[in-house]
């Protein structure tokens, strides 16, 4: 495909998400808008009404059909991503895929295998993968004034909505998982956690969930049963420590040159403890709307077959954790040891290829 070629999308979902990823692609040169699918009648005709110059249906397939159509970008609820993402690839379209990909392994694992079977580009919408705030982490954790890094802290907690599909670990904790993932470069090598189905309907409302790898540790609170909304992210290195403030509207990261010094006493046995109170600092960091970024990622991984941050193989990793981290709050916390040859072949020499398993503690 050309560069400079403006692809047709087929929009599917305008809820919450769906009318930000819509205005997204109607500002991108790179796409249009040419046709927006929604179960709701009443939505696809308040739409139209403002819209007039884009298709409206209620049928998937009337947008397969169209062989004008490029691409399909799916903000409908989780359990329907696999069937309308498998469909989509099936008709030759290229796919963007909301977070959590899909509702379980097994099925993100048959549209990544799909996609490449037919050549063509699957993307997932881990949209802090494209936030300029974790880019810069990013760039601060390179540093040697960082030290090694030790251990990442995540509270990602509101009062939600209780989704009926996923629980809040597969919702929330999926953010967190495709973040460690990209920071770390790295694949933990067991994990334990433990959830409160607060509505007694098997799914999870508050979870929490504890990632151990060779050399670090992190750790996950996310819940929709908060009275106040935090997301935080506390990442403790050896020599500095990064407090990620996702809510500040502006100075979200702060970079502390704090922390605990030890030193070998002679007149002592237990080493001398003394604190290192050293400055603040606030990194700059790009404040493109991410969505933006997600937007035009997906154009150059079709266009320019150019590797996005999300592509299906990163998302699968994510779904794989995901099981995992059920399988132990279904045995009720217990340490689950993630053996990562279970992925298959294809997915596990990826893993292998990028460096992100050492080896085990
Ligand atoms: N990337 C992010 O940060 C982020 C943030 C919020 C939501 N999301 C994701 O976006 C997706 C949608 O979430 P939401 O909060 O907008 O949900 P929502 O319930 O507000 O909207 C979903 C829309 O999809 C429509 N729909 C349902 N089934 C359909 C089907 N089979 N075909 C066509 N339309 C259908 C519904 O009528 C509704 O309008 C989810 O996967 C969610 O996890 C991502």
């Amino acid at each position: 495909m050309e560069a400079n070629t403006c692809l047709n999308v087929a929009l599917v979902g305008y809820g919450y998400w769906g009318p930000k990823l819509t205005r997204n692609i109607r500002e991108s040169s790179n796409f249009k808008l040419k046709i927006l699918v929604d179960k709701k009648q009443s939505l696809l005709h308040e739409f139209k009404f403002s819209n007039p110059e884009v298709e409206i249906s209620n049928e998937l397939e009337l947008a397969l059909a169209d062989d004008s159509v490029n691409c399909v970008v799916i903000a409908s609820p989780p359990n329907t991503h696999f069937e309308i993402a498998q469909k989509a690839l099936l008709a030759g379209k290229h796919v963007l895929v909301e977070k959590p990909f899909t509702s379980s392994f097994k099925e993100a694992s048959t549209l990544v295998d799909l996609a490449k079977e037919k050549g063509l580009c699957l993307m997932v919408d881990y949209t802090f993968l494209y936030n300029g705030t974790i880019e810069s982490i990013k760039k601060q954790i390179k540093k040697e004034a960082f030290g090694e890094l030790l251990y990442i802290d995540s509270v990602r907690i509101n009062l939600g909505i209780f989704q009926n599909d996923v629980n809040v670990v597969f919702d929330l904790a999926c953010h967190d998982l495709s973040i460690f993932n990209y920071l770390l470069e790295e694949l933990p090598l067991s994990v334990q956690a433990v959830g409160i189905d607060g509505l007694g309907n098997g799914l999870e409302n508050i979870a929490y969930v504890y990632l151990k790898y060779k050399q670090r540790f992190a750790h996950i609170n996310c819940s929709w049963s908060s009275p106040v909304k935090i997301r935080k992210m506390l990442i403790g290195g050896s020599k500095r420590a990064i407090l990620y403030n996702d809510i500040e509207p502006t100075d979200k990261i702060k970079v502390y040159d704090k922390g605990v010094v030890f030193q070998e006493s002679k007149e002592r046995d237990a080493a001398l403890q003394d604190y290192r109170m050293g400055e603040v600092y606030i990194p700059k960091y790009d404040t493109t709307e991410p969505l933006q970024k997600v937007v035009s990622s997906f154009y150059h991984a079709i266009v320019k077959k150019q590797a996005s941050n999300s592509d299906g193989q990163d998302a699968l990793i994510v779904m794989f954790m995901l099981e995992m981290i059920q399988k132990s709050i279904n045995l009720k916390g217990k340490e689950i040891q993630i053996e990562w040859e279970q992925v298959g072949p294809s997915l596990y020499s990826y893993i292998m290829s990028k460096g992100m398993l050492k080896e085990p503690f």
